[in-house]
C-alpha cells in the first residue's frame, strides 16, 4: 500500500516511523516533511491546504492511503475532497472538525450531550463580554472561538487579565480566530490527555498522555504547543476513563452522527480532572503535539492497521495490543520560543544517538542544509525514549537529551515530575 501523510511536525515524524514498521506499507510519502522525515521517506512540496492539489498528487503516485496530521487542512475541508475524489482518508471532514474549529461549537454539542465541561457564555460583542468579567470575576478563561495555532487562550487569575485579552482579541490580535470569544469558568484539577479513534460508531481508546505546556522547569513562564509529555498518564484510572467515555465521548460522537456529521479520525480530548470526575477542556480532531511521539513509541507499526479499521470503518473488528509499557518525550526548542528566536543554527551529534523500538529523536522543526541539520521552527526535537516504567524512559531521553550539541536550544529538565 503507498501511503501519503500530510504535517511537517515530530507528530508525523513519529507517524511516518510508526506507519513504515508495518510490512503492508510500501511506498510512504510525507508532505511537506522535514529533514528527520526525509531520511526515512520520500518527501514531497505540496501545498496540504489545497485539497485538488493533494487530490492530484495522490492520484499521479498511485496512492492508497492519505493520513491527515494536522488540524489545518481538515478544518478547510481536505478530508472531504480527498474522499470525493475516492480515496481512503484517515482524518474528519471539515464539518466533524469544527470539534476544533470553533471552541462555541463545541461548548454547544457537550450541552446537547449532557457531556460536564465548565459552565461558559459565547460573545460576539466587546462590551457584553466585559460585562460578564466583571459580573463573574477572576480566576476565568477567555478563549478565541476559532483556530488560533494554540495560543487563543488565557487563563486569567485577574479580572484585569481577562479583560485586556479581551481588547486584545476585538482589536485583531487573533485574527478571525477572534472575532468570537467564549468565556468560561476557570476548572482547577489535573489535566489529562485521552486519544480515542471513532469510525463514526465505534470508540477505540488509542492511549493516554500528559502534556507540558510552560516554557521552563516548574511550570514556569509562557504557555507554549507543548514541552514534553508522557504515556500513559496515571490520572486516568479505570474508573475515570470509564466515565469519560460514557459521560463526554459516547454522548458527543452521538450527537455528532445524530446531526449528519458523524466523526471519523482520532479525537484528542483534553480532560480536567478533580475528585474522581474528569471534565471536557476541550476536543482537538488529530493527535497531540508531542504526546502523538509517545503514543507512537507505544503502539509501533500496528498504528497503519488502527488507523486503515478506522477509515474504512471496520474499528469494531480490531483490538489495540497494549504492551505494559512507558514513553516520554523531551521538545528541545531554540532559545527565545515560544517568543522570536534565530533560525538556521546548526544541530550536532545526532548521528551518535541510537534509533531502534526504544529511542529516537523525531525532527520537528529541522532542514537539511550544506551536510548539517539545522533548526527551521521553534520546537526542533523530540528526543523520545520507552521503557518498563516511566522512570527508565525518562533515564533514557535525558540520556539523549545530553548527547546533542545544539547551544542555541534549550529544554525542560523535569518532563514527567507529577507521575515521578
Ligand atoms: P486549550 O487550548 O483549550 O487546550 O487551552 C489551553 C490550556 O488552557 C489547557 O490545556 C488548560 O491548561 C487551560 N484551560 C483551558 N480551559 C480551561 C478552563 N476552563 N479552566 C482551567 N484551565 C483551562
Ligand atoms: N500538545 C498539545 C496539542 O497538540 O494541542
Amino acid at each position: 500500500m503507498n501511503i501519503l501523510i500530510l504535517g511537517s511536525g515530530g507528530r508525523e515524524h513519529s507517524l511516518a516511523w510508526a506507519v513504515k514498521q508495518n510490512p503492508k506499507c510500501d511506498r510512504l510519502i510525507v508532505a511537506p516533511g522535514n529533514a528527520g522525515i526525509a531520511a526515512i521517506a520520500d518527501c514531497a512540496e505540496i501545498d496540504i491546504l489545497d485539497g485538488d492539489a493533494v487530490a492530484t498528487f495522490a492520484e499521479e503516485n498511485a496512492i492508497s492511503f492519505v493520513i491527515i496530521g494536522p488540524e489545518a487542512p481538515l478544518a478547510t475541508g481536505v478530508a472531504d475532497r480527498l474522499r470525493a475524489a475516492g480515496l481512503l482518508v484517515f482524518g474528519p471532514s471539515e464539518a466533524a472538525a469544527r470539534l476544533e474549529a470553533s471552541k462555541s461549537f463545541t461548548k454547544e454539542i457537550c450541552d446537547a450531550a449532557k457531556a460536564p465541561t465548565a459552565a461558559y457564555a459565547h460573545f460576539t460583542d466587546a462590551d457584553a463580554a466585559r460585562d460578564y468579567i466583571r459580573d463573574q470575576g477572576a480566576p476565568i478563561v477567555v478563549k478565541a472561538d476559532g483556530l488560533a495555532a494554540g495560543k487563543g487562550v488565557i487563563v486569567a487569575m485577574t479580572e484585569s487579565e481577562a479583560l485586556t485579552a479581551i481588547d486584545d482579541m476585538f482589536d485583531g490580535s487573533f485574527g478571525d480566530a477572534g472575532a468570537e470569544v467564549v468565556i468560561e469558568e476557570f476548572m482547577e484539577g489535573e489535566e489529562a490527555s485521552f486519544f480515542v479513534l471513532c469510525d463514526g460508531k465505534t470508540i477505540l481508546p488509542v492511549g493516554t498522555a500528559q502534556d507540558h505546556k510552560r516554557a521552563f522547569d516548574g511550570d514556569l513562564g509562557p504557555n507554549t504547543g507543548g514541552m514534553g509529555a508522557y504515556s500513559p498518564a496515571p490520572v486516568m484510572s479505570d474508573e475515570i476513563t470509564q466515565k469519560a467515555l460514557d459521560e463526554i465521548i459516547r454522548p458527543t460522537m452521538d450527537e455528532m452522527a445524530r446531526r449528519g456529521t458523524p466523526f471519523q479520525g482520532v479525537l484528542f480530548c483534553g480532560l480536567m480532572i478533580q475528585n474522581g470526575q474528569p471534565r471536557l477542556v476541550e476536543y482537538n480532531v488529530r493527535f497531540g503535539d508531542p504526546e502523538c511521539q509517545c503514543l507512537m513509541m507505544r503502539l509501533g507499526g500496528q498504528i497503519l492497521d488502527l488507523l486503515q479499521a478506522c477509515a474504512e470503518q471496520r474499528l469494531h473488528e480490531i483490538k489495540v495490543n497494549w504492551a505494559d509499557d512507558h514513553a516520554l518525550t523531551v521538545v528541545m526548542a531554540a532559545k527565545g520560543y515560544p517568543g522570536a528566536y534565530a533560525r538556521r543554527t546548526v544541530i550536532e551529534g545526532l548521528d551518535s544517538l541510537p534509533e531502534d523500538s526504544f529511542h529516537m529523536v523525531f525532527h520537528a522543526g529541522t532542514a537539511a542544509a550544506d551536510g548539517n541539520i539545522v533548526a527551521n521552527g521553534g520546537r526542533v526535537l523530540n528526543i523520545t525514549a520507552r521503557g518498563a516504567s516511566l522512570a527508565e524512559a525518562h533515564e533514557k531521553a535525558y540520556a539523549m537529551a545530553q548527547n546533542v550539541n545544539w547551544p542555541d536550544g534549550f529544554y525542560r529538565s523535569d518532563i514527567g515530575w507529577r507521575a515521578l
